[in-house]
């Protein structure tokens, strides 16, 4: 279906047909404006900036590419092409037509969770807002500002299929979705990691990585939906997901990469010979990574949730890619978690399929996260280095969870709360590691030119050399 770009609001869903629909995003609008001009990137709204913008939904050619001022990027509705006769992929209703509209007695879990997926875009938005001013190359701030703008289009999604299919409460929802802001001691974001910090650039990679992929995952879960309207946003939502965990996959490697320059450079990995030669040593990368995966692992919420189950009786949130599974419908099936003995140890627990969705999800997620790392290492390991980045098990640092509060060192074994005490801190980054980190991000604003701890890119955007000039600055 084509994008109407005449249209105030751009659409591909007939929003000119929907008057009172259509005037009641036009009233949302100009607050979610001002909510970019106050919380959105902080002083780079009078800049050109090289974005690409949805011109349609086929996975070929959907986006045109130019210099946006980015208060007039054309945030707008986009949802996949419906699928015919789309059947219900999964749960008690499997094989059953899929709904148009919410069912009755699913209204307030489908409302919840919109509203939860919702709150994490402008989230990320408000947690990047300062990192323009330190970003290391004018490539990396246009990819920064081009995530900026693709999650603000994600809160209009979600704000569309609220005020599309919610009514009073859909409209009360979206108007909350911008009064909540990250790391806001009296209104904050709903989610924990989404009120974290992001203040430089090392930390900004690792949330496109590990974060952002947990946004891919609970993505794919309701593109699976049997409320229709909810996967066809959610499957184009993905489209553009894409680009925000090159962003962050292809910066840890830039990153390594450059710690490898310096180590042969000086002759040695020692850490503090590595820092003061003006790149990241690898050991504060891992203690980054340790923090940012920990965190985004409570994203997916505990093992055995009846909520989960619910979800996926019903219909209303599946399985990433359900088609690879062979029994939809999990009735009977079990799934074995390993769970603490309350006395140290670790035991097995069988708990009901359904019931273990989330973690199902979560250790799909940890494959996808292990590819990354495994190129990461490969750059390592071609350098001649022994050392290998890891994830921590997923066991680590949880808060949410079989495992929450339950003290475990980095590779999941329990440990005593003395010994995690006195251990955490070097498995984490430090105050003196975030001080270093932020005393290198120095903001490099000449074209082509990177801060001396992050590689060049292999190749610039959309067939543009990496020297191109992404981002006028006013
Ligand atoms: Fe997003
Ligand atoms: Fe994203």
């Amino acid at each position: 279906m084509a994008i109407d770009y005449a249209e105030r609001i751009p659409n591909n869903v007939e929003l000119s047909t929907n008057r009172s629909l259509q005037r009641a995003l036009e009233q949302w609008q100009p607050a979610f404006l001002s909510w970019w001009k106050e919380m959105g990137p902080s002083d780079f709204n009078a800049a050109d900036v090289y974005l690409r913008t949805a011109i349609s939904v086929d996975t070929k050619g959907w986006a045109n590419y130019g210099y946006v001022r980015m208060p007039d990027y054309r945030w707008g509705i986009f949802l996949a092409d419906p699928e015919q006769d789309r059947r219900a992929g999964f749960g008690d209703d499997f094989g059953k037509p899929v709904w148009q509209q919410v069912p009755g007695e699913y209204r307030s879990t489908l409302r919840r969770l919109i509203v939860t997926q919702g709150d994490t875009e402008p989230a990320s938005v408000e947690q990047q807002r300062m990192l323009g001013h330190t970003a290391p190359s004018l490539y990396d701030l246009r990819n920064l500002f081009q995530v900026n703008v693709e999650e603000g289009r994600h809160l209009w999604a979600m704000v569309y299929l609220l005020h599309a299919y919610f009514g009073r409460d859909g409209r009360e929802e979206a108007e909350e979705l911008l009064a909540r802001h990250s790391g806001d001691a009296d209104n904050p974001r709903i989610l924990g990691t989404f009120n974290e910090p992001i203040s430089d650039w090392l930390s900004f990679f690792m949330f496109t990585f590990f974060t952002d992929r947990d946004g891919k995952f609970q993505l794919k879960s309701f593109a699976e939906s049997s409320f229709d309207p909810l996967a066809r946003t959610c499957r184009f939502m993905l489209t553009e997901e894409a680009h925000h965990m090159f962003v962050g996959d292809t910066g840890i490697s830039r990153v390594t990469k450059r710690t490898l320059e310096v180590i042969r450079e000086i002759g040695t990995d020692e850490p503090e010979a590595v820092r003061r030669a003006g790149a990241i040593d690898l050991p504060t990368i891992q203690r980054y990574l340790n923090f940012w995966y920990s965190s985004s692992l409570d994203l997916f919420g505990s093992e055995a949730s009846s909520n989960a189950a619910a979800y996926f009786a019903q219909g209303i949130k599946g399985r990433p890619d359900e088609k690879k599974y062979a029994d939809h419908v999990e009735r009977d099936s079990t799934y074995t978690l390993d769970v603490p003995d309350g006395d140290g140890g670790v035991r097995s627990d069988s708990v009901p399929m359904r019931n273990a969705m989330n973690e199902v999800v979560r250790a799909s997620y940890t494959e996808d996260c292990l590819r990354g790392l495994a190129r990461w290492n490969k750059l390592i390991e071609a350098s001649g280095h022994a050392f290998r980045f890891t994830l921590p098990s997923t066991r680590f640092r949880r808060g949410i969870g079989n495992w929450a509060g339950v003290p475990t060192d980095p590779s999941g074994r329990p440990i005593s709360q003395a010994e995690y005490d006195a251990r955490i801190a070097s498995w984490l980054p430090s105050d003196a590691d975030r001080a270093f980190v932020h005393s290198v991000m120095q903001r490099v604003a000449e074209p082509g030119k990177m801060a001396a701890w992050i590689a060049p890119p292999d190749k610039g955007i959309k067939d543009r050399p990496v020297d191109y000039e992404y981002v006028r600055l006013a």
